[in-house]
């Protein structure tokens, strides 16, 4: 039996020698001993969908527990607000639940082309393409988008959708979030590439800190390069009106592509780019993850409108989401956690060690506090970690007891409570 400490995911990558089923087989028995652990904190059933208290099927009991749940990018809990059902519920009884083809090929509903606009103003933007899949929208379009003689200039925490949009094109990576980093190779590519895309996310999904878009697109046009932006993370959280980074710096109209997933704040499925009507064609025939993919749901088209109008006349959701933001993260500053640079509602905790990390997940279930264990090789294992995120409608007794049982941890763990460093990037 394989004693799984001794092992991450990533040593079932690839093993020599072994075939695929060998290899599975082998990965079957080291995830048995995570899960007979009680370390295995993947695919928890919920019974209720996503709120801030989850029921959620014990893996080991079979009993149901009523957790805190902080693993959601649910932000302003969206999935559960009446108008966002309400209006799924009316595009179910009219249109049925599917939109019966792709979109070229007959499955474009008038809910889709309202999606579309809808999205488009939102974002500032001339154009909008939608997707069923956020992860599906960033690879597809970016693959569309740039060839061999291409470059994608990535930050290094970009996102896995991101990083596998560019598989058929040149990529050059710089330090996360670093500024002169990103300016050597934007001077090494100068005269390299035709099209030359910086591609960063808004808000960071593993560190929850935002990205210095003003400076990213200063840099980049001044040398020629384009950029897109992944809203993921930050739609419905930052800006003042909650449109994501490049409204939080003044920069709408500004960012040549942006992108972002339907999943997190709008609570739904799916994704979408924004930008030039020209791209945004061009897309609608190159962007195989568009073109060879039936159409959004006609309930998720109608839930995402009524989200986006939500996020634009409640705006008291997301100022109680930030009185979360700022409380949480005074109090863990406070335990003397290392977060990170957390700038919004993702808290990293990091521990830096994969078995402590586990231990402690382990506690936080059995305490019903659903929080997520991030190891290698997600992070380094210097980084490895607990990733929380809020929102908006948990309580301060739910946060309260969060933190009283992380500070008990955090001693019986021997965490080292240093001061908060600069640590995100050096994965
Ligand atoms: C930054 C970022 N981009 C893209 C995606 C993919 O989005 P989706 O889950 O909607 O497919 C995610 C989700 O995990 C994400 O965090």
């Amino acid at each position: 039996m394989i004693d799984s400490s001794k092992y991450s995911l990533a040593d079932f990558y690839d093993i020599p020698d072994m075939d695929m089923m060998e290899r599975a087989e082998m990965f079957y028995e080291y995830f048995e001993d995570i899960y007979n652990k009680h370390h295995c904190h993947f695919r928890r059933v919920s019974l209720n969908g996503s709120s801030p208290v989850m029921q959620v099927l014990d893996p080991y009991s079979g009993q149901t527990r009523e957790m805190i749940y902080l693993a959601s990018n649910d932000y302003l809990n969206l999935t559960r607000h009446p108008k966002t059902i309400e209006a799924g519920k009316k595009a179910l009884e009219k249109y049925g639940v599917g939109a019966g083809s792709v979109p070229l090929l007959g499955g474009t509903l008038d809910l889709h082309v309202a999606l579309e606009k809808k999205v488009a103003a939102f974002k500032g933007c001339e154009s909008a393409i939608v997707y069923t899949s956020g992860f599906g929208s960033n690879a597809g379009s970016i693959a569309a988008l740039l060839r061999q003689n291409d470059v994608a200039i990535l930050d290094i925490l970009d996102h896995a959708s991101i990083i596998d949009g560019c598989k058929e094109t040149s990529v050059e990576y710089f330090r996360h979030n670093n500024m002169r980093s990103l300016e050597k190779v934007l001077q090494k590519c100068k005269d390299k590439y035709r099209t030359k895309l910086v591609i960063v996310d808004g808000v960071y999904s593993m560190d929850g800190d935002i990205s210095k878009l003003d400076e990213i697109v200063a840099l980049a046009h001044h040398y020629g390069a384009y950029v897109m932006v992944d809203e993921a993370h930050a739609t419905g959280v930052i800006g003042e009106n909650g449109r994501g980074t490049p409204e939080h710096f003044n920069l709408e109209g500004k960012v040549d592509i942006v992108a972002g997933t339907f999943s997190k704040a709008l609570g739904v499925v799916g994704g979408f780019v924004a930008g030039k009507k020209e791209i945004i064609e061009y897309l609608h025939y190159y962007a195989r993850s568009y073109m060879f993919s039936t159409a959004q749901t006609p309930q998720a088209a109608a839930s995402l409108i009524a989200g986006m109008e939500v996020i634009e006349t409640e705006p008291h959701l997301r100022s109680k989401l930030w009185d979360n933001i700022h409380y949480f993260k005074k109090h863990l500053l406070a335990l003397g956690f290392n977060i990170g640079n957390s700038e919004t509602a993702i808290f990293p905790i990091i521990i830096g060690d994969d078995f402590k990390v586990r231990e402690m997940c382990r506690e936080l279930h059995e305490a019903n506090i659903y929080v997520n264990a991030v190891q290698y090789p997600a992070v380094s294992r210097k980084l490895s970690r607990i990733r929380m995120s809020l929102m908006y409608n948990h309580t301060r007794e739910q946060l309260d007891s969060v933190l009283e049982l992380l500070e008990h941890l955090s001693k019986k763990y021997d965490i080292q409570c240093a001061k908060n460093k600069n640590t995100a990037g050096i994965a």
